[in-house]
């Protein structure tokens, strides 16, 4: 029997911590899920309900809850050197370790690595960068960058303007100036009447080149996407996308930068995102996966010759004048060599591509049901996108709201899913078995029974 998802919250009122992504003064109904214990790909709450966090917790928790050799690593590097800054001259083994397995993991050449602590802040970070080889290069023109909308890529200023949540952005006073916003590619919504996948590829690059034209593509100095926008709802692209659109990028000179903060680490079936999609990057941001989430750790990886030009103008300068002091903590260090090291001796890669061919199979089962208008899968993750009606994706007046539905019940039946949009996202921890999938799936079945039944109470679907 489901215990009433009320019955394991606490009230929001008692609590003196500020949360965010939801109303302040409410929060989930008045209430907020307390978690006490992980194990596995499973979460426990006060009283002891398991969840089965079929999200990883934000994408994070790629080794699951439970990882000793993860705990040991840390705790070994907490007794040898618990802090010491990267900048100066001065390091740590497990910094300068990491940077060099990060440096041969990425694709892309002669590759340098700088860290920080956050996703928002890699990118932060990235952008700094991005202007600082312009201005120090002669290409001080360039200083506009292109996000895409629905893309979230962070919290801070910066990372905040690049996030494509738009109608969040006056609220806050942003986006910074010469940050644009272009579609994503969601061909089941956008597509004209039988507008191909190719087709409809090319209109979204055209449209891209237009904007380019009217501001002069010289005064662009980057485009920045995730290879697979989870976000919006796991927008898979068209397969033709990012060949065009990095054409047309290549010929302005215009840099590309890849958010590879949920996609890195084996979550699309290849090691980056960039490889599942053909993603030929001058500079990438990676976080979460990177620790398993065990310690907050980032990175932004760039190509030799874009880190020549930084160089450059360093010495030009005689400095370069930015650090960050948890930007190559030894601990989150010890535990990102450890996590690579496990997901390689483990072959979690190989996991991922075999359990993500099993999600894949059954998500592909739903495309069916009467609520869901689209099933889309990559790798270790999928997403379904749900209709009140199949023919003309009719949805309820409130955005959002059936998938908001379906989120709420499948945290009654223990099953964490991150509803955005219309669509609900499954991205499991690499390390969840074939028997884990079966339960996933007999949770996500519960929810999608309560969910039909209220649509069909609530808006008369049959
Ligand atoms: C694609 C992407 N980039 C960047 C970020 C920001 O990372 P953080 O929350 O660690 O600052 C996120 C966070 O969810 C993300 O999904």
């Amino acid at each position: 029997m489901v215990r009433r998802v009320e019955d394991q919250l606490r009230n929001s009122d008692e609590l003196s911590l500020m949360f965010g992504f939801q109303n302040l003064s409410d929060g989930v109904r008045s209430k907020t899920l307390v978690q006490t214990r992980g194990e596995g790909i499973f979460v426990f709450d006060e009283q002891g309900k398991d969840y089965l966090e079929a999200t990883s917790s934000f994408y994070c928790a790629a080794l699951g809850y439970s990882e000793p050799e993860l705990i040991d690593a840390a705790v070994e590097q907490y007794q040898k050197l618990p802090f010491y800054i990267s900048a100066q001259q001065k390091s740590v083994p497990v910094v300068l370790e990491l940077a060099d397995k990060l440096a041969a993991l990425v694709p892309m050449e002669n590759a340098k690595v700088a860290f920080g602590a956050t996703g928002s802040e890699a990118n932060e970070f990235l952008l700094k960068f991005v202007h600082f080889r312009n201005i120090m290069n002669g290409e001080e023109k360039r200083t506009k960058v292109i996000a895409r909308l629905g893309s979230y890529h962070g919290g801070t200023l910066v990372a905040s303007s690049l996030t494509g949540f738009t109608d969040h952005h006056a609220e806050f006073g942003l986006p910074l100036p010469g940050i644009f916003h272009v579609a994503q590619p969601d061909h089941y919504n956008q597509a004209y009447e039988g507008e191909s996948e190719d087709a409809y590829a090319t209109r979204l690059v055209a449209d891209l080149d237009t904007l380019l034209q009217k501001e002069d593509p010289e005064t662009f100095a980057a485009f920045i996407t995730e290879p697979v926008s989870f976000s919006c709802g796991l927008l898979t692209p068209p397969a033709t996308y990012f060949q065009k659109l990095q054409a047309l990028l290549r010929g302005y000179g215009i840099r590309y930068l890849d958010d590879e903060v949920v996609t890195g680490f084996c979550r699309t079936g290849n090691f980056w995102g960039a490889e599942t999609y053909g993603i030929d990057p001058d500079c990438m941001t990676m976080a979460k996966s990177i620790t398993s989430a065990y310690f907050p750790v980032s990175a932004v990886a760039m190509s030799g010759e874009f880190y020549e030009g930084l160089e450059k103008g360093s010495d030009a300068l005689g400095t370069f004048a930015h650090a960050g002091t948890y930007a190559g903590h030894p601990v989150g260090a010890a535990v990102a060599l450890k996590t690579i090291e496990i997901i390689e001796k483990r072959n979690l890669l190989g996991n991922a591509r075999a359990m993500g061919a099993v999600l894949g199979s059954k998500l592909a089962g739903y495309a069916d049901h009467p609520l869901v208008g689209k099933v889309r899968h990559v790798g270790l993750a999928g997403s379904v996108e749900f209709v009140l009606d199949k023919a003309t994706k009719r949805r309820a007046d409130k955005p959002g709201s059936i998938a908001g539905f379906f989120g709420e019940r499948a945290l009654a039946h223990g099953l964490m899913v991150r509803a955005t949009g219309e669509c609900a996202v499954l991205a499991p921890p690499l390390v969840i078995t074939a028997n884990e999938i079966d339960e996933l799936f007999r949770r996500f079945d519960l929810a999608l029974a309560d969910t039909l039944d209220w649509a069909s109470r609530e808006h008369g679907v049959v």
